[in-house]
């Protein structure tokens, strides 16, 4: 599912390397936690998994896609297949709950018959039904991300990636995101999740990946955010 090789990333500028030589293998159906203090790279890692950027040397290979090669024009295409879903929501504010997870379709090209069948769907996965005609700024932090993962996941891509889901939200909500996550995960979405958050590594016991300096580190399944008591 996501393969990469001898991995390196250099910021034009930055003194030292943000990825430095990792290699790492993800495997269909995999949730994996990208652990690590401020700066030892996870977002980058996810950035080039979405191909928002290529490596300075290494191969990335992501659903079957070489993303060292892959075509300008493909990248749309590619994306389809990955949901996303950012520390600070990103919804789209002039649009209602129902019109941001609608949209995500609409520029697949998606019919109005998927929408109006999909869009209730993920909705109710999120719990959400009754807010669908609601803004965006009605709604709580963990509602937004709520919704966000809604839209990620509305088209069911193979992949989600998460940066920092549950950053700016308070334990119980952050532990309600988690819950969805798992959720998702268990339909067969391979998840790839930066965090900072020790008590859900800990609770889930999913595959964790520590990042330092650029470097992996550690990398063990069923594990923690500090290793295996
Ligand atoms: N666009 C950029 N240009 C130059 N340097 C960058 C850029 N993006 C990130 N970096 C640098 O690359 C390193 C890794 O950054 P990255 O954002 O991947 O870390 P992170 O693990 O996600 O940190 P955090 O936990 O704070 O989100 C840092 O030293 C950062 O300053
Ligand atoms: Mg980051």
């Amino acid at each position: 599912m996501i393969s990469m090789r001898n991995v390196t990333k250099q910021y034009k500028g930055a003194p030292r390397a943000a990825l430095d030589d990792v290699s790492i293998e993800i495997d269909k159906g995999d949730f994996v936690f990208l652990v690590g203090t401020s700066g030892s790279g996870k977002s980058s890692l996810l950035r080039l998994m979405l191909r928002e950027d290529v490596p300075s040397k290494g191969s990335v290979s992501v659903l079957g896609e070489n993303l060292v090669a892959i075509a300008s024009r493909r990248i749309p295409q590619f994306r389809r297949n990955i949901g996303m879903v950012f520390q600070d929501f990103r919804l789209l504010p002039n649009k209602t709950i129902f019109e941001n997870i609608a949209f995500s379709l609409e520029v697949t090209g998606a019919s109005r018959s998927k929408i109006a069948d999909k869009v209730p769907a993920a909705l109710n996965l999120v719990g959400l039904s009754e807010k669908a005609d609601r803004m965006p700024n009605e709604l709580s932090g963990g509602e937004q991300q709520r919704v966000a993962l809604a839209r990620a996941f509305v088209d069911t891509p193979a992949l989600l990636l998460a940066d920092e889901p549950t950053g700016n939200l308070d334990p119980a909500t952050s532990a309600e995101i988690m819950r969805l996550l798992e959720k998702i995960n268990e339909g067969g979405t391979t998840i790839v999740m930066a965090t900072h958050d020790r008590g859900l590594v800990d609770l889930a016991r999913k595959r964790v990946v520590v990042l330092d300096q650029g470097r992996i580190v550690r990398d063990e399944r069923g594990s923690g955010y500090v290793g295996q008591e």
